[in-house]
């Protein structure tokens, strides 16, 4: 009798997707490096495609650890500045919601640094396993903004005013606050999300507010789950 396939674990559906993205990369490509356990599973990925293609491409990386693992892959990297056009950026994500694939990210906290560079690549493609696809964005995770340290207290007020319930992310050993690569602090909300482009701008106008962890836009979503082939997601 034939064995039953034993289910595959979260991480090996991370993989999966990673090693399909990492076939998107052409020679001579410019690539923004996401951040996160799915990103740095493309990055190594990619590592292993220059070593055994010789491919030339650059990558421009959206955190610090990013760009110390890009480094450890043998990943040439550029500055965004020096970069100029970026072709193809791919990152992954804490939720997506399926009809209009607008994510939220910044469960690491870089999400800043990932929105400058994913939005401005050619094409931003996201990676996720299946259980971060949802109906309706928002209902089980915060978003995360990143907010300049001395407005730590105006932003609270002003998130309290708006009926949500802020908590500042601490850090699990020491208990004292997150900083940033950025060196900012990161407030967690949850909040209804009707319109994603709406509550990105929403959060985003709050007066010491640096960046929130809504992306409403990407190209292209790679899912990873049982099935052998990635599902993709496009609009
Ligand atoms: C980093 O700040 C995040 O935006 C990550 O991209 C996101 O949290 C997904 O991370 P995992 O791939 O580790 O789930």
């Amino acid at each position: 009798m034939a064995k039953k396939k034993s289910a595959e674990t979260q991480d090996d559906l991370k993989l999966k997707v990673a090693q399909e993205a990492s076939k998107l990369v052409k020679d001579e490509m410019v690539i923004g490096l996401g951040s996160g356990s799915t990103a740095n599973m493309f990055i190594k990925e990619l590592g292993k495609r220059i070593v055994d293609e010789e491919l030339y491409i650059y990558g421009v990386p959206t955190s610090f650890d990013a760009k110390m693992l890009a480094s450890q892959c043998g990943i040439p990297l550029v500055s965004l500045d020096q970069a100029g056009q970026i072709d193809l950026a791919v990152d992954g994500a804490d939720e997506v919601e399926e009809g209009s694939l607008s994510l939220i990210k910044g469960g690491g906290g870089c999400h800043t640094m990932e929105k400058v560079i994913d939005y401005s690549a050619k094409e931003f493609v996201v990676l996720v396993d299946e259980s971060k696809v949802v109906a309706s964005l928002g209902e089980n995770t915060p978003v995360p903004l990143e907010v300049l340290p001395f407005a730590y207290s105006t932003v609270l007020n002003t998130l309290l005013e708006m009926n949500t319930a802020p908590s500042i992310r601490v850090s699990g050993g020491k208990m004292g606050p997150v900083i940033t690569d950025n060196g900012n602090m990161i407030i967690d909300v949850f909040t209804k999300i009707d319109e994603a482009d709406v509550k990105e701008k929403e959060l985003n106008n709050i007066v010491g507010v640096v960046e929130n962890g809504i992306f409403s836009k990407c190209d292209k979503v790679l899912v990873g789950n049982d099935s052998k082939k990635v599902k993709v997601l496009k609009k």
